[in-house]
């Protein structure tokens, strides 16, 4: 267990501030916008670390969207991959026909994003394209899979800007290093 100060739990070194994340968004928000004029795109954000992403990114992006959800377990509440994906909801609307960009908040092992992937083809998208805030390096992933990537991580285990560790960390405007 982590100490405790003023009532929080502390995290390690801060690996990525508000503004750094804000510019990133603000930038990966405006390519977007180019790529996808003329169609309307839908947002799929992977509950529930890329809910906080998700609303930056979409108010980042000058055009119209349509955004839903889908919420998946695969790590439980360890912070070691199960190699076991599962499905806890599924999107409200058929994806057929449209062009989907799945909203991550981090790609690790990338076992997470090739079931979405596969998913949502065999459910007949037009398109899916990735966009994740976080690529870590040097795991077994394929990034050349991810079209829009936020930033590349380190190895460490992280929280904060949606990502939890057994649902701490949330709620922190910025990324940091998680303590075991
Ligand atoms: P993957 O399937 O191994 O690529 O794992 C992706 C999922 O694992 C992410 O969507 C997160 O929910 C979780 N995850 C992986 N690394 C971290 C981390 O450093 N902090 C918090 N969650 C993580």
């Amino acid at each position: 267990m982590n100490e405790e100060r003023n009532g929080r739990r502390e995290h390690g070194p801060i690996l990525l501030s508000e503004s750094q994340i804000a510019e990133r968004v603000r930038l990966l928000g405006a390519e977007i916008a180019t790529d996808y004029a003329g169609r309307l795109p839908l947002f799929v954000g992977v509950l529930k670390g890329a809910f906080v992403f998700m609303a930056d990114l979409v108010r980042a992006i000058d055009l119209d969207v349509e955004v839903d959800f889908m919420a998946l377990s695969s790590y439980g509440r360890s912070t070691e991959t199960s190699g076991v994906v599962r499905i806890l909801m599924d999107l409200d609307e058929p994806v057929q026909d449209r062009h989907v960009v799945l909203v991550e908040d981090i790609v690790d092992t990338g076992l997470t994003l090739s079931y979405l992937e596969e998913h949502l083809a065999t459910a007949g998208a037009a398109s899916v394209e990735v966009c994740a805030l976080l690529v870590r390096e040097g795991r077994q992933h394929d990034a050349s899979h991810i079209k829009y990537v936020g930033f590349e991580l380190p190895p460490a285990f992280v929280v904060g800007y949606g990502l939890d560790a057994g649902e701490y960390g949330r709620n922190l405007p910025y990324v940091a290093e998680h303590i075991q």
